[in-house]
């Protein structure tokens, strides 16, 4: 028999409806879902930590605690980044630990715990800490393609995970393109090596080779598949529940699930699928065997067109890929997942855009000081001096990361204390701990739930439309270029620029401003007009938020001193002086949306 994870409340909806799905669309089927038997239910963690108190105004405890109890006879899973919770960036174990009680407090049972580089010293803390409350460890590999990444390798690390305490193993192919073979061939070495925990595979549609690796993953013996019911199911997200559940029917691997029953829960869930149709992209829903040659994963794809179109060089797309597979390797084949996939993608870019490691990113800086974890591979010698200099061997780290980090606990909560209108529950210090300022406007109060397609006042191809969608979720801005010919792609003209819309009864003037984002009259100021081209003019070489000035008027500067820090692409980069001068001018302030080639400062 083979048992299924199902995951329609989590990855479904994370892959393909920006994980926007609310608790309110999941209980009224939870009864039914519960009724299957399914082996464990995919509910938490990943982005739904995150997205819920982001834009939907919707606390993740509560969230879980409900699900819980309308779902009481299937055990509760969360995704569990290892020391970055469910967050990006490495918490110290004080905080780790304290989240997975809480956790495990208000109903999760199961931990399915990954590390990006699989490195396990950063798994250590959470398995531990969810053996020391009772939990069920699901311990991860994930999966990528590399010289390194062979069937030995990913055997051999099993073999330590099982020594370290997992009830279950899992192969966590987040890209999708795990090979019918390949899959073979890792669990069979799982099973040969003796290893006694039942072993689950975790894939996506998009390679569109899923279906028949599932099968061999059946023959060589796996226990546990993960799907997504067929509502949210195929392209990026995981193979139909139903369709494995009827391709194993009355064979020696029956799931033994109710069928009849399956298609009734579909029948709901395609409402939900439709409650979100503005959310709908319709090459997520398409498979792309192309990630089985360059290894980039469609996800990762889908961001860096987005990312490259911000930064005005969408022609770059093919340079961009090579350039993608060259940085991997170069940096020791780091699989392609959260964040790793962002430091690799963006310095790739970075590359493309201004010549080879020219820029260097903050994130890029810390991967090669060991700060994630240990590569898979040694990173490139050349590429170490380029990125952190000829001193390179003494900034390199070789303890865990988190071994650096301060305990935060105490810190966050007298932190927390200090605003009165905010209830001091262990609940709400880790939501601050984890987002210190999208946690802290939630936990105010003055989060705002997004509106869904049935919320919109206009037909959804209406240019207004657009704009609404446009500016409540930037990352669906390339739904919408798509949907335009490409001669349309570029430039404000086909949109109007000021317009009246109406939100929750209430009329809002909104203005288009010539970046491609939105004012709201009143409610934003409008930012001093800058100046276009001026003698010592520093410009900005790409868009983003003005994070930090590190300089003020009068300042004398030097050619390559840091001015002001930029967040562009998710990431903190640095802008530098291209002369020697002093500052005369600055056009920006800190929290600033610049454009490229945006005036920043006069320096003369
Ligand atoms: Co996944």
């Amino acid at each position: 028999m083979v048992q299924l994870h199902e995951m329609i409340f989590r990855d479904a909806h994370q892959s393909m409806l920006a994980t926007r799905m609310r608790t309110e669309d999941m209980l009224p089927i939870a009864d039914k879902v519960d009724q299957i038997g399914f082996f464990s239910l995919e509910v938490w963690g990943g982005a739904t930590f995150d997205v819920p108190i982001r834009y939907l105004n919707e606390c993740p405890w509560e969230r879980i605690r409900k699900l819980k109890k309308a779902m009481p006879n299937t055990p509760m899973q969360m995704l569990e980044r290892a020391m970055n919770i469910v967050a990006y960036w490495n918490f110290p174990d004080d905080i780790v630990k304290k989240f997975i009680y809480l956790a495990k407090k208000n109903g999760v049972d199961y931990f399915r715990i990954f590390d990006a580089l699989n490195d396990l010293r950063n798994m250590e803390v959470p398995i531990e800490s969810v053996k020391e409350n009772g939990g069920h460890v699901q311990a991860c590999l994930s999966y990528t393609i590399s010289p390194v990444h062979t069937v030995d390798y990913f055997v051999e690390k099993f073999k330590k995970l099982s020594k370290m305490g997992a009830d279950t193993l899992c192969i966590k192919d987040m890209a999708g393109m795990i090979s019918p073979q390949r899959a073979y061939d890792i669990i069979k070495g799982v099973k040969d090596a003796g290893i006694k925990q039942p072993i689950d595979l975790h894939s996506h549609y998009t390679s569109g080779m899923t279906g028949m690796a599932y099968q061999r993953a059946v023959e060589a013996g796996v226990d546990i598949l993960d799907t997504a019911m067929s509502p949210i199911s195929g392209g990026t997200a995981a193979p139909a529940t139903e369709s494995v559940v009827a391709a194993l029917k009355g064979t020696e691997w029956d799931t033994g699930y109710d069928l009849e029953l399956l298609i009734e829960i579909r029948k709901y869930f395609l409402k939900v699928w439709d409650k979100y149709r503005h959310l709908h992209r319709f090459n997520a829903l398409k498979v792309d065997p192309s990630v089985t040659l360059h290894q980039v994963p469609g996800g990762m794809l889908s961001n860096l067109i987005f990312q490259l179109e911000e930064q005005g060089a969408h022609d770059k797309y093919q340079e961009i890929l090579v350039e993608t597979a060259r940085v991997r390797e170069e940096l020791g084949y780091p699989p392609l997942v959260t964040p790793t996939s962002q430091v690799v993608g963006v310095q790739a870019v970075m590359n493309v855009l201004h010549g080879r490691y020219k820029v260097i990113t903050k994130e890029t800086k810390d991967y090669c000081k060991g700060m994630y974890g240990k590569p898979p591979a040694p990173i490139k010698v050349e590429i170490m001096k380029k990125v952190l200099g000829p001193k390179w061997k003494d900034e390199v780290i070789d303890c865990r990361p988190a071994d650096l980090l301060e305990p935060m606990w105490e810190k966050r909560k007298s932190e927390l204390k200090e605003h009165t209108d905010v209830k001091l529950t262990d609940e709400n210090i880790m939501t601050y701990a984890i987002y210190p300022q999208v946690g802290l406007k939630f936990l105010k109060g003055q989060a705002q739930a997004e509106f869904t397609s049935e919320d919109l006042p206009l037909p959804l191809d209406h240019k207004l439309t657009r704009g609404m969608v446009k500016q409540s979720f930037p990352e669906v801005k390339d739904l919408w270029l798509e949907t335009l010919p490409p001669e349309k792609r570029s430039g404000p003209a086909q949109i109007p620029t000021e317009f009246e819309v109406e939100v929750d009864g209430e009329p809002f003037e909104v203005k288009v401003i010539p970046s491609g984002g939105f004012m709201v009259s009143g409610a934003t100021s409008g930012a001093p007009q800058k100046p276009k081209d001026i003698d010592g003019g520093v410009k900005s070489n790409m868009q983003g938020t003005i994070l930090s000035l590190k300089v003020k008027k009068g300042d004398k500067v030097k050619v390559g001193d840091v001015i002001a820090t930029i967040e562009a692409m998710k990431m903190e980069q640095e802008i530098k002086s291209e002369s020697n001068g002093e500052v005369k001018d600055i056009f920006i302030k800190e929290g600033d949306s610049v454009s490229c080639g945006d005036l920043l400062m006069q320096v003369l």
